[in-house]
């Protein structure tokens, strides 16, 4: 038991959720980029903002947080102050929270209730003021927050700087989808084209060379081939996420060391794919009731191996599934209501698109599984609570 002679592992917590790497691989234009624009921070002390968007794993939390340990370390070093606040938006999803954390970072015991949202401003810049304090937030997943009717967060924190004598306050978003479309001009207008960088997904070479490095930095030498670290670059190339690499990395680290073998055998990965594959939303898939269980059926149906499908389509699919399933269909507002929940559970997305009539529709795409797939896992749920009931009578 807790042998630490492993084979495999060098230093497991590498691969760690919260393990932050020294560089990221392929990732130095977007570093350089970050850095441009906080050049006036580093220079003047003005507050500066940046916004960092596209698709799942490709690198944009991790860049935000080494690029702000970094600058942390260049501040120290010419006896400034420099901190960093991050903010996770689907965890902390109101005005008020984001606030609260970034006041903490001054007074960690400060109480989380009894302010006004405007009397945690005056005391957030007031203590950048006193401490002269270069402050960046970072808001990740900020999209989450703009959907709502809180938009106005990213108005009044970009307003900040303006109210403040000493110190700076700079922002650093964080979105899987673009800003244009979810926040008004007035706090458009802090977040120029110019200040925005996009974050492509990785390609089959890019995401190969992150496997090495990271490989590099959590296993034993020689314990990752070059054929092995291919085959995992080309399982998840399909998604260019380096998050579903890294993962399959780690899986197929454990399940070598657990059989004894010397090295990360393709045999491994294959093992350590499936089993990342199913994991994949499997717990809130099982989360959801019955109804949006079937809801997302028809819209994973629907979709087939298109990028996205209008919603009235997926209505139409849902008629049919709901006659499949023996149940009455639900009304266009309730089934509008599902899918908003499910969005927020990022089970899928949804985009307003205009038509060449003039007319606005909704388009619903699924982007972290093949469609085929999630319908697969419905089915066997739905019939899985089917076969529960039975079971029971
Ligand atoms: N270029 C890279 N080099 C090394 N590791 C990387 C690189 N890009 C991403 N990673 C690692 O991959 C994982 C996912 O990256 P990250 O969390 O930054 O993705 P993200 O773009 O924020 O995704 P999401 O939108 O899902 O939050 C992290 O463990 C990160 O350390
Ligand atoms: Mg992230």
């Amino acid at each position: 038991m807790f042998d630490r002679n492993s084979r495999i592992i060098r230093d497991g917590s590498t691969l760690s959720f919260e393990y932050i790497p020294e560089k990221l691989v392929g990732r130095e234009a977007h570093t350089a980029e970050l850095e441009r624009l906080f050049s006036p921070l580093a220079f003047d002390g003005k507050s500066c903002s940046a916004f960092l968007w596209g698709g799942v794993g490709t690198g944009k939390t991790a860049i935000a947080k080494r690029f702000c340990l970094d600058m942390g370390a260049y501040f120290q070093e010419k006896g400034r102050r420099m901190g960093t606040v991050y903010t996770n938006c689907r965890i902390k999803n109101s005005e008020y929270a984001v606030m609260l954390d970034a006041v903490r970072h001054f007074d960690p015991s400060f109480p989380d209730r009894g302010f006004a949202l405007d009397e945690l401003i005056s005391i957030l810049v007031r203590s950048v003021e006193s401490k002269k304090e270069a402050l960046v937030i970072i808001l990740d997943e900020v999209d989450v927050m703009l959907k709502g009717p809180k938009k106005n967060i990213i108005y009044q924190l970009s307003r900040l700087p303006e109210q403040l004598s000493a110190g700076s306050i700079s922002l650093i978003l964080i979105s899987q989808y673009p800003l244009a479309t979810m926040i008004d001009e007035a706090s458009m207008s802090t977040f120029r084209r110019s200040n925005m960088i996009s974050f492509a997904r990785y390609t089959l070479d890019e995401l190969l060379a992150i496997v090495r490095y990271r490989a590099g930095l959590a296993l034993s030498d020689g314990a990752l081939s070059d054929e092995s670290a291919e085959l995992i670059a080309n399982v998840s190339s399909e998604f260019g996420d380096a998050r579903y690499a890294l993962e399959i990395l780690e899986r197929a680290a454990h399940v070598a060391e657990t059989a004894g073998e010397s090295e990360v055998t393709p045999d491994c990965i294959r093992t350590a794919s499936a089993s990342v594959y199913s994991d994949v939303s499997e717990v809130k898939l099982n989360n959801l009731d019955r109804n949006k269980k079937i809801v997302l059926l028809s819209i994973s149906r629907a979709i087939k191996s298109a990028a996205s499908v209008s919603m009235t389509k997926c209505e139409k699919t849902y008629a049919v599934v709901c006659e499949e399933y023996n149940v009455p269909a639900k009304k266009h507002t309730q089934f509008y209501t599902y899918v908003m929940d499910m969005e927020k559970m990022a089970l899928l997305r949804t985009e307003v698109k205009r038509e060449p009539d003039g007319g606005r529709v909704t388009y619903i795409s699924i982007d972290n599984i093949p469609p085929k797939e999630l319908a697969n896992k419905l089915e066997y749920l739905l019939d899985e609570e089917v076969r529960g009931e039975t079971d029971l009578e």
